[in-house]
């Protein structure tokens, strides 16, 4: 099949959570299964041209989007040339990948016509193009409106993937004209106009033809007004076709048996290597390294969804009453690094935040700790849960999205799970899972069982392409 993604971040080249992996792995996996697949992402000025290799692939490719005219270039990395990048900088050279400027909107929607601008100048004509979240989510009206007229993309077929309904890309009605549907505005939901907003992620579920969520859990949430975040009437109008199917890993990059970023392998036969990477861990961020002592680690954005408020109200107590120690890798949100550095001040012997963004460190962490924490409030699937199994780094988590469909309750009597999943979202709930791991990791036998289930546990690509496979040949037949 021909296949075409369009992404705001692609891993390695821009990243800020786990999409980039996800947009990154799943066309990799999707072309050695033997697709003819193209990402489009931005050429934002953050990415390492150079590191990149990029060749330069089309130029003169002219976006009008109301009143404003960009001219954009089209490269590809040498090390993947499948991946293309949209060279624009009037746009994309903002020192970040996103902005709260003004033309916010403009950037996305830029990238999703020149992705389609690049397709009819290669002559490539799609017969999936897949999106992902609110910055490609009016793609599909774009094609089914704007390009109706080209014959190149008659049989194309849309998938929107919702990484996170929360972010949906709200604006003013006043950028209407941008969208270049001025003229057939009945086509945009009409209450939310008068009400003077335009939300994209809405038009994407509106008008793609399928839409899918990273797990099968959050897609059944995301359709209760709970989980809705104001827009499950809409998922539920079209419950038939929107499916969950749960992100894949990357284990050539996330293995402890492989990793190049951590400075000791090891593999579940073998887990003296994961000592001696908690030693180079705690040593390296200025903790005190005494064996048998477990360490606690978290590598997150800092944002709401993660539940950290918990982490605020439980950690205090527990840091006084219980042998252990806490690392947190993390960036975002002030008030959340504030909490994490209110408690490095208070209990500077047990825990370290490292406040940043950082690949290797966070291998680190998912080599050298004991406990992984993840107590968030909602999770569409969550990547971080699924490395850790795979490093024996033991997960807690809420009981939510794909939290709860790759983390199992540990059961002490069948020596059965591969974690610790607490049901309410509640201090008493994380504090519970807490307290249940530090006791259970004090009984070697049980712990040593606990980590080799998850060690054993597989959520790679290859199972998951299948059944992206499938949700395709159904929207192209
Ligand atoms: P989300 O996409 O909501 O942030 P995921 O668990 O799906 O959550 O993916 C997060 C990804 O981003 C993981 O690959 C994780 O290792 C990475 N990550 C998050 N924060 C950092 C950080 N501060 N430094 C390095 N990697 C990070
Ligand atoms: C979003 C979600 C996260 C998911 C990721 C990749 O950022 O918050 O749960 O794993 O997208 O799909």
């Amino acid at each position: 099949m021909k296949i075409l993604h369009v992404a705001s971040e692609v891993a390695p080249f821009a990243k800020t959570g786990g999409l980039a992996d996800v947009a990154s792995a799943l066309p990799r996996h999707l072309r050695r299964a033997g697709h003819d697949v193209r990402v489009f992402l931005p050429l934002y000025d953050t990415i390492d041209a150079g590191a990149a290799n990029l060749t330069p692939l089309l130029d003169g490719i002219e976006i009008r989007l109301g009143a404003h005219r960009y001219q954009a270039k089209i490269v590809v990395a040498g090390s993947e040339p499948h991946v293309h990048f949209v060279h624009c900088p009037a746009l994309y050279a903002r020192g970040a990948i996103y902005t709260s400027d003004a033309d916010e909107h403009l950037r996305f929607l830029a990238l999703c016509h020149a992705a389609l601008a690049a397709c009819q100048r290669m002559g490539f004509a799609p017969e999936i193009v897949h999106c992902h979240d609110w910055q490609t989510a009016l793609l599909p009206l774009i094609l089914k409106e704007q390009l109706a007229w080209d014959r190149l993309f008659a049989d194309t077929r849309t998938l929107l993937t919702i990484h996170n309904l929360n972010y949906q890309g709200l604006f003013p009605a006043a950028i209407v004209p941008d969208t270049n549907f001025d003229h057939s505005a009945h086509l945009l939901h009409q209450d939310q106009l008068r009400e003077g907003r335009i939300n994209f992620l809405l038009h994407g579920i509106l008008y793609a033809d399928g839409v899918s969520t990273v797990s099968p859990t959050y897609s059944r949430e995301i359709q209760t007004a709970e989980h809705g975040a104001g827009l499950d009437s809409f998922l539920r109008a079209r419950t038939s076709t929107v499916i969950g199917i749960l992100n894949g890993v990357e284990y050539d990059e996330w293995s402890p048996e492989s990793d190049r970023l951590i400075p000791h392998r090891y593999g579940a036969a073998d887990l003296a290597g994961k000592e001696r990477n908690k030693e180079a861990l705690l040593t390296g961020l200025g903790l005190p390294y005494v064996p048998g002592v477990p360490v606690a680690g978290i590598v997150s954005r800092l944002a709401g969804q993660k539940g950290f408020e918990l982490v605020e109200e439980v950690m205090p107590d527990l840091l006084r009453r219980h042998r252990f120690q806490l690392v947190v890798l993390g960036s975002g949100e002030r008030r959340l690094q504030e909490v994490f550095i209110r408690l490095q001040a208070a209990f500077p012997r047990q825990v370290c935040f490292y406040k940043g963004f950082s690949n290797p460190l966070a291998h680190l962490i998912e080599a050298g700790a004991d406990l992984f924490l993840m107590p968030s409030r909602y999770e569409p699937c969550g990547l971080n849960q699924m490395y850790s199994l795979r490093y024996g780094t033991v997960p807690i988590v809420h009981q939510t999205g794909g939290l709860a469909d790759t983390v199992r309750q540990w059961q002490p009597q069948s020596g059965e799970g591969t974690g610790f999943s607490f049901e309410r979202h509640d201090a008493a709930g994380l504090r519970w899972a807490i307290e249940a791991a530090l006791t259970v990791f004090d009984d070697r036998p049980a712990w040593r069982r606990l980590m080799k289930n998850g060690m054993a546990e597989d959520f790679s690509w290859s199972a998951q392409v299948k059944r992206y496979e499938a949700v395709y040949a159904r929207l192209r037949d």
